[in-house]
């Protein structure tokens, strides 16, 4: 049987900050700070409130979460079990496995989402039907 993906396999990770009078610094080193490979970068902003995004699983991807600024909340599901996380600080990284749906809610005004993803865009890692992903789960295959 495969071993299939767990919310508790996904953490918030602190990140590097540097203190400085003239402002903050936080980094992210690939491999030494996350456990992947950082092959694409992407953000979202503008995002109106009470707008929903995510609603989707994927197959193969890791990702890193950061409210670079402002705050929003993401909700994982395995499945069987839901966790909630409120992110709104960009000294912190949410870390997601594959395997688990997400979904990121009450984006404040001016946030911004950056994403830090382990693969380029692919549609066909998406699992975008809810029915579909608890199938996969159920099967082991996810
Ligand atoms: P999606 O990941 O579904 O958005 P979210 O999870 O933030 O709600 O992406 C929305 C659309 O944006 C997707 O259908 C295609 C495009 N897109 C790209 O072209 N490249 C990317 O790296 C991402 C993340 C999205």
């Amino acid at each position: 049987m495969n071993q299939t993906s767990s919310v508790y396999d996904c953490t918030i990770i602190e990140l590097d900050k540097h203190h400085h009078e003239k402002g903050n610094i936080s980094v992210v080193e690939n491999k030494r700070t996350i456990p992947f490979e950082v092959k694409r970068v992407y953000y979202l902003y503008d995002v109106p409130g009470g707008e929903s995004r995510g609603g989707h699983a994927h197959k193969e991807l890791s990702q890193l979460i950061i409210a670079a600024s402002g705050s929003f909340t993401v909700t994982l599901d395995d499945g069987n079990v839901k966790r909630t996380f409120m992110l709104n600080r960009p000294y912190q990284g949410l870390y997601i496995v594959p395997g688990i749906w997400r979904t990121l809610d009450d984006f404040s005004s001016g946030s911004v989402c950056l994403v830090l993803a382990s693969h380029k865009y692919d549609e066909k890692d998406y699992i975008r039907e809810y029915d579909e992903f608890i199938k996969s789960k159920k099967n082991n295959e996810l």
